[in-house]
């Protein structure tokens, strides 16, 4: 059975590729700082699968805590490293807090990975590298634009940085997963996302609404140039995306990449408005959500959706679930989630 050190293991696409992976067999370490979730996400995932994985909290950032990781856990066989800053607006404010975290954290993984004899990395990247797109549907050769915003820099930085070190050290493997847009929650209502504070996604403004914590949902911008005037994205299912991450691990630990260093798209290729995310979410759940058009956000984008054929040919992977089935498990952990919060305070 190998063993995966999970990086934000306890964030939101980090815990549920965890219950994939034990699902799947292998064996987990969790590092996370906890900086952005909590160690209780920890008993959603022992209460999914039966098995509470290994935990170990501290900052990324601290290079010699990092090697101290792996000579506690020799037999770490690969790495999928999802722990990062990820709110795009704070990183404007912050830039130096996204690009230390983010940068010096990957630098001492891979590093260690290269100390260790760690086979290989999958790395969490995002179809913000694009930026907005010439040409759609988008394909992984794309051009990679200027980044809007230090986040977006610092995954631009991060995959630059791993094919230069692989390069150096041809014997390391590596995967850059683009996520197009993540939503939903475990169909269990267990684990899923846990913004702090205001929502800026999209679903938890959506579901926030609904179950009345917010009083209006902003759609930010109906007059760009699309069907119905709001902005499209390639929303996807956050265990669809989970199981592609299993699938990568796999094409590494079994050395099945075409070359060490290999990019994917995951998204599901259709492209969906924000008003279709309103409407599909009252259709499947039968509740309203109160919503008012406001200007555009600023950085925002008008329209992106995924070429994934090629992660659909190459791995032998598909995103199945459709639009509605994600946004009702959004709903079902909003209100476990809401439930369960009440309980506590009781
Ligand atoms: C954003 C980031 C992306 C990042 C991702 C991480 C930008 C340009 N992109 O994606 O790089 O990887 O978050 O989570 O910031 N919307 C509303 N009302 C709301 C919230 C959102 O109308 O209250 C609209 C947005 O204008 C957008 C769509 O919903 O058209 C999706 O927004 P969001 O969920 O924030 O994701 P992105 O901005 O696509």
């Amino acid at each position: 059975m190998a063993k995966i050190l999970v990086t934000g293991g306890t964030g939101y696409i980090g815990s549920h590729t965890t219950v994939e992976l034990i699902e799947q067999g292998f064996e987990v370490v969790i590092v996370d700082n906890l900086s952005n979730s909590h160690e209780w996400v920890l008993d959603g995932i022992e209460q999914i699968t039966g098995v509470r994985p290994a935990f170990e909290k501290f900052d990324l950032c601290d290079r010699e805590r990092v090697q101290q990781l792996f000579r506690d856990h020799p037999d770490i066989d690969a790495i999928i490293h999802f722990a990062a800053h990820k709110s795009v607006g704070e990183s404007v404010q912050k830039p130096l807090k996204y690009y230390r975290n983010n940068l010096v954290s990957l630098m001492n993984l891979l590093e260690a990975m290269n100390d260790h004899h760690i086979k290989g990395m999958v790395f969490s990247s995002s179809c913000t590298v694009y930026g907005e797109p010439d040409e759609l549907p988008v394909t992984e050769q794309a051009p990679i634009k200027k980044a809007a915003s230090p986040y977006g820099n610092t995954k631009q930085i991060s995959e630059e940085i791993i094919e230069d070190q692989l390069k150096a050290v041809p014997s390391l493997r590596a995967i850059s997963l683009r996520y197009f847009n993540p939503i939903g929650a475990h169909p269990t209502g267990l684990i899923g996302e846990l913004p702090l504070g205001e929502p800026e996604n999209l679903v938890p403004y959506v579901t926030q609404t609904a179950i009345g914590i917010r009083k209006m949902l902003r759609v930010f911008g109906d007059d760009y140039n699309t069907p119905d005037g709001s902005a499209i994205r390639d929303y996807i299912y956050v265990v669809d995306l989970a199981k592609a991450h299993i699938v990568a691990i796999r094409r590494i630990l079994e050395e099945k990449q075409k070359k060490n260093y290999e990019v994917f798209n995951l998204g599901t290729g259709r492209g969906v408005s924000v008003f279709e995310i309103i409407r599909t979410f009252e259709e499947v759940t039968g509740v309203k959500v109160n919503y008012v058009v406001t200007g555009r956000r600023p950085g925002d984008i008008e329209k992106i959706w995924a070429d994934p054929s090629y992660a659909n040919r190459e791995l032998g992977w598909k995103a199945e679930s459709t639009l509605g089935e994600a946004l009702l498990s959004a709903w079902k952990w909003e209100q476990h989630y809401r439930k369960n919060l009440e309980k506590q305070k009781a």
